[in-house]
C-alpha cells in the first residue's frame, strides 16, 4: 500500500480546525477548573440545585456540638444576590465548638510550602465574638489558626496562609472558643499558585493539561447546561445568564447547574475569555436562544429581546471599545483589549419549531449589528433524522455560518463514518462537530476517534472546527461519562483519548495536503452485510400489550411469523422464534402501553454482536429512534421527537428493503435510514503543512489488529530550491534546501495497563527519522496512532 503525499498542493486552509469543549458538567467548573476549595462557601446550596442539598451542604458541626446551634439566616445578608449565611451560636464555654468545611472529594486539598488565601465575611451579633479560623487536617490537628475580632456589621477578613503540609484531606474549621453569635456569609480559601497567578483563577494542573493540548479554540460554557431552565433571569434554576457571571465573585447569584448541583458563577464570562487569551484558544461562547427545549419553554415579546439584547452584548463586552457600556465594564474588570471574540454559538443541540424564530431573531440582530461574528446554528443532539434535518435547513435560511453537529456513538461507528463529510459542500454553512465521543476510554475509542479525525481533517473544505465532548469529569461528581480528563482534587488522569486529541492539535498544521492512495487493499467489514436475524420485542418502562404481530418476507410472500398477541413488562424481551434469512422484510404489529412511563421497542437484525432497534418512548417518553447495537453499544441511525400515550393503540410497520430500512406508524411514515456495514480501511491517513516552518506532517491511524506496512512517497517540485511553496522563507541567511527529508514520529498505543484511576495506558514513543529522498517504508504496529512530521533537509 502506498500514500503518495504532494507536499506542494494545498487543498484548503485547517484554520481553527481541532479545539475543546468546556462544559461545566460532572463538577468541572466548581469542584474542577476553577480553583476555589471550599464547597458551598456562600451557604447558598439548596433543594433546586440537588433535592439532597441544603445551605449547610458541604459543612459539618465539630466540637462542642452540645452547645452549638447552626442554621441558615438570611435577614439583613450580606450580599443581596446570595441572601443565605450560617448562623453559629454556641453557648457552652471554654471548649471550641463550630462548622467545617469538607471541600470536593477528600476534602480541601493543600500542598506543603504553598500559599492559600482565605476570604471571609462574617458579623458577631454581640460585638464581642472572636471566630477562630483554622486549617487543620480531618483528625482535627491545627495546621494554621487565627482569630478574629468581629464587628457586628459585615465586614470582609482576608488572611494568607503557607500550608505546613500537604494534605487533601485537610478542613477549614469556623469556631467560637466563647459563649456568642456570629454570622458568616462567604468563606473562600483559594490557592495563590493558580494557573498564571490569576486571581479567582483556574486549578494550575488542570489548566495545564489544556494548554498542552494548544486547542484552536474553546467551546464553553455547555451544552445543555446553556438552555436548561427558567426563561426567568432571576430564578434560581434560570438558563445560563453570562451577565450574572461577571464582577466580584460574591455578588455572583449562585445557579443551578442542569446537571444537578451547585453553581456559583465563580467561573464566569471574563475568567472564560481570559483563560481563553492565556492558552492561545479562541472564545467560542454558546447563548441560550431564549428556548429550553427540554420542557419546551420558549421566550417571546421583550423576554426575548433580553435574549436578543444579551447576544450584543455579548459582542460588545468581548470585543468594543472602552467607549461602549460593555466594553468599559470589560475594561474595568482588568482587560482593556478586546478579547477578539469571532464564533458565536446561538442555541445547543435544540429539537422543536419554538427554537428557529428565536434563533433568527438572534442571528439577525447579531448580523445587523456584528457581521464579522461567524455565527452558529445548531442540528440537535443526534447525526441524523427530523430535526438534524430542520437544524440544517434553518441554518441554510438564516445564512449560519456553521451548523453545530452532536454525536456520542460505537467505536465502530467513528471508523466507518470516517468519511461522513467528504461530500458536504465546501460552502457556508459548514460544519462545526460541537460535541462528539465514541462512548468509551479504552485505546480502542481513541484510536477510533483518531480514525474519525483524519476524515475531519480530509474533509476540511466543509469541517471547520470539531471538539470532543465532555471534557472534564471529577470522578466523585460523575453526570456523564466517558470524558477526556479524569480529577478529583489533587489529582489528574489523562485518558488515551486526551492523548488522541493533543496529538492531533498539537500537530495540525495550517494547510491540508493533497494526498492519494495506491494499492490499497479491501477494506474489512463486520457485523454482516445483510440486514437478516432474529426479531425481539420489548417493553420500555412499561408494561406493553403487542398484538398481531406479523412477519412477511417480500419477495416470497410467505409470512414468516404470526402471533396473536404478546404482553411485556418492564425492559424484558420478548424472543421471537424465527430466524430471518431474507433480504426484503415487514415486521408489523399494534402496540399499547398499559401502564407505566416509556414505551416501545421492537428488535430485529439481530445477529451476533450486533442488532438494530427502533425505540419508541423510551425513558423520558420523547423519542422515536433507531439505533444500532455494536458489540454492546448503541450508535442512532436516526431520531424524531415521539411521545407514546398510553391505551392509544398504535400501528408499528418496519420495511426492511435490503439496507434501507422505513418505520411506519398508523400508516404513516415515520422515518428512513440507510444501514451501513461496519467497515475499516486498512490505513486511515491525512496529510497537512505547518506554515511557520514548512513541515510536512503525516497523521497515520492503524484501526486494525495487524501490522501494516506501507510506502510513504513525497511528491512535489518543492525539492528544487526556489520552487518551495514556501518559497524559502523558513530558511535561514545563507541556508539553502537539499535532498532528502528529516524530522520524527511520535507513536500511540495501547498497552492494557490501568493506572490509579482505573484507566488503560498508553504507550508513547518518538523516532527520529532521516529520509534520503523523497519516499521511504513505514511500518506501524496494530491499532496504533502516528504523527510524522518531516522538514526539508538545509545545507
Ligand atoms: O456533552 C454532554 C451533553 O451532551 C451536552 O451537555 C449536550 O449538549 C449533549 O447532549
Amino acid at each position: 500500500m502506498k500514500l503518495v503525499v504532494n507536499t506542494e498542493k494545498t487543498v484548503c486552509r485547517l484554520g481553527d480546525l481541532f479545539g475543546i469543549f468546556f462544559e461545566d458538567i460532572n463538577h468541572a467548573a466548581d469542584g474542577g477548573l476553577y480553583a476555589e476549595l471550599v464547597r458551598n462557601r456562600s451557604f447558598e446550596c439548596c433543594p433546586v440545585d440537588n433535592p439532597d442539598y441544603h445551605g449547610l451542604t458541604a459543612w459539618e458541626a465539630i466540637g462542642d456540638t452540645k452547645w452549638l446551634r447552626f442554621a441558615v439566616g438570611e435577614e439583613a445578608p450580606a450580599f443581596a444576590e446570595n441572601p443565605h449565611y450560617l448562623v453559629m451560636e454556641y453557648t457552652g464555654k471554654g471548649r471550641k465548638a463550630g462548622v467545617w468545611n469538607l471541600g470536593f472529594n477528600t476534602g480541601i486539598s493543600v500542598e506543603k510550602g504553598k500559599r492559600y488565601y482565605l476570604t471571609i465575611y462574617a458579623r458577631g451579633v454581640n460585638r464581642k465574638e472572636k471566630l477562630c479560623i483554622a486549617l487543620c487536617a480531618g483528625t482535627g490537628q491545627i495546621y494554621a489558626e487565627r482569630e478574629l475580632a468581629l464587628e457586628n456589621t459585615w465586614n470582609k477578613y482576608e488572611w494568607s496562609i503557607e500550608a505546613p503540609v500537604t494534605d487533601a484531606g485537610a478542613r477549614l474549621a469556623l469556631t467560637l472558643a466563647q459563649a456568642g453569635s456570629v454570622h458568616v456569609a462567604y468563606v473562600s480559601l483559594f490557592p495563590a499558585d493558580t494557573f498564571r497567578g490569576r486571581q479567582n483563577g483556574m486549578r494550575k494542573d488542570l489548566a495545564e493539561l489544556l494548554e498542552a493540548m494548544h486547542p484552536k479554540f474553546m467551546r464553553f460554557p455547555g451544552g445543555c447546561l446553556v438552555h436548561t431552565g427558567s426563561l426567568n433571569r432571576e430564578d434560581r434554576d434560570s438558563l445560563y445568564r453570562w451577565k450574572d457571571t461577571l464582577g466580584e465573585v460574591e455578588h455572583r447569584p449562585a445557579r443551578k447547574n442542569r446537571w444537578g448541583y451547585h453553581q456559583t458563577l465563580g467561573l464566569g464570562y471574563y475568567e472564560y475569555f481570559q483563560f481563553c487569551e492565556d492558552i492561545g484558544a479562541k472564545p467560542l461562547p454558546v447563548l441560550p436562544a431564549g428556548y429550553d427545549p427540554h420542557h419546551h419553554c420558549a421566550a417571546d415579546g421583550e423576554l426575548l429581546g433580553e435574549f436578543v439584547q444579551d447576544a450584543l452584548d455579548l459582542v460588545e463586552f468581548a470585543n468594543g471599545g472602552s467607549d461602549t457600556r460593555w466594553g468599559k465594564i470589560r475594561c474595568e474588570l482588568g482587560h482593556p483589549a478586546p478579547f477578539k471574540l469571532e464564533y458565536l454559538g446561538i442555541g445547543n443541540e435544540e429539537e422543536g419549531e419554538e427554537f428557529y424564530p428565536r434563533y433568527a431573531a438572534i442571528h439577525r440582530a447579531l448580523r445587523e449589528c456584528f457581521p464579522e461574528i461567524k455565527l452558529i446554528g445548531t442540528s440537535g443532539p443526534f447525526a441524523a433524522g427530523h430535526w438534524y434535518e430542520r437544524g440544517w435547513e434553518e441554518a441554510r435560511r438564516e445564512g449560519a455560518d456553521l451548523v453545530d453537529e452532536h454525536f456520542y456513538m460505537a467505536p465502530q461507528w467513528f471508523i466507518s463514518n470516517s468519511r461522513r463529510y467528504e461530500d458536504f459542500p465546501g460552502t457556508p454553512p459548514y460544519v462545526f462537530v460541537g460535541e462528539y465521543a465514541s462512548k468509551g476510554n479504552t485505546w480502542y475509542h481513541a484510536l477510533a476517534e483518531a480514525c474519525f479525525m483524519t476524515g475531519l481533517q480530509n474533509s476540511s473544505h466543509a469541517v471547520k472546527l470539531a471538539c470532543y465532548a465532555p471534557l472534564f469529569c471529577n470522578v466523585d461528581y460523575q453526570d456523564w461519562k466517558p470524558d477526556l480528563i479524569w480529577y478529583d482534587n489533587h489529582r489528574a488522569a489523562e485518558t488515551p483519548n486526551y492523548h488522541v486529541q493533543k496529538l492531533f492539535m498539537e500537530n495540525q498544521g495550517d494547510w491540508l495536503l493533497s494526498q492519494k492512495w495506491e494499492d490499497m487493499p479491501e477494506p474489512v467489514f463486520s457485523g454482516g452485510c445483510r440486514l437478516s436475524g432474529g426479531v425481539d420485542l420489548q417493553a420500555e418502562y412499561a408494561k406493553v400489550l403487542y398484538r398481531n404481530i406479523v412477519i412477511v418476507d417480500e419477495d416470497t410472500k410467505e409470512t414468516l411469523y404470526q402471533a396473536d398477541e404478546i404482553c411485556l413488562d418492564d425492559e424484558r424481551c420478548g424472543n421471537i422464534p424465527v430466524w430471518l434469512n431474507a433480504e426484503n422484510y415487514t415486521i408489523q404489529m399494534e402496540a399499547e402501553r398499559l401502564s407505566g412511563r416509556g414505551g416501545f421497542a421492537v428488535h430485529f437484525a439481530v445477529c451476533g454482536n450486533r442488532e438494530i432497534f427502533w425505540r419508541l418512548g423510551g425513558s423520558s417518553n420523547k423519542d422515536s429512534a433507531l439505533i444500532e447495537v455494536i458489540e454492546g453499544q448503541t450508535a442512532v441511525m436516526t431520531y424524531q421527537t415521539r411521545h407514546i400515550e398510553e391505551h392509544r393503540i398504535y400501528s408499528l410497520r418496519i420495511e426492511i428493503r435490503g439496507r434501507h430500512i422505513e418505520t411506519l406508524i398508523d400508516g404513516r411514515r415515520e422515518q428512513a435510514a440507510e444501514w451501513k456495514p461496519m467497515r475499516a480501511e486498512a490505513m486511515y491517513a491525512s496529510s497537512s503543512m505547518d506554515e511557520k516552518n514548512g513541515d510536512i506532517i503525516i497523521k497515520l491511524v492503524n484501526v486494525l489488529p495487524v501490522r501494516q506496512k506501507l510506502e510513504i512517497v513525497l511528491e512535489g517540485e518543492h525539492s528544487l530550491e526556489g520552487k518551495h511553496p514556501l518559497e524559502g522563507k523558513h530558511l535561514l541567511e545563507g541556508e539553502h534546501l537539499s535532498d532528502g527529508w528529516e524530522g520524527h514520529v511520535l507513536s500511540l498505543a495501547g498497552s492494557g495497563g490501568t493506572d490509579a484511576f482505573g484507566l488503560e495506558q498508553i504507550a508513547t514513543k518518538e523516532e527520529q527519522l532521516s529520509v534520503a529522498r523523497d519516499a521511504f517504508e513505514w511500518e506501524a504496529a496494530e491499532e496504533s496512532v502516528h504523527i510524522i512530521r518531516l522538514r526539508r533537509r538545509r545545507r
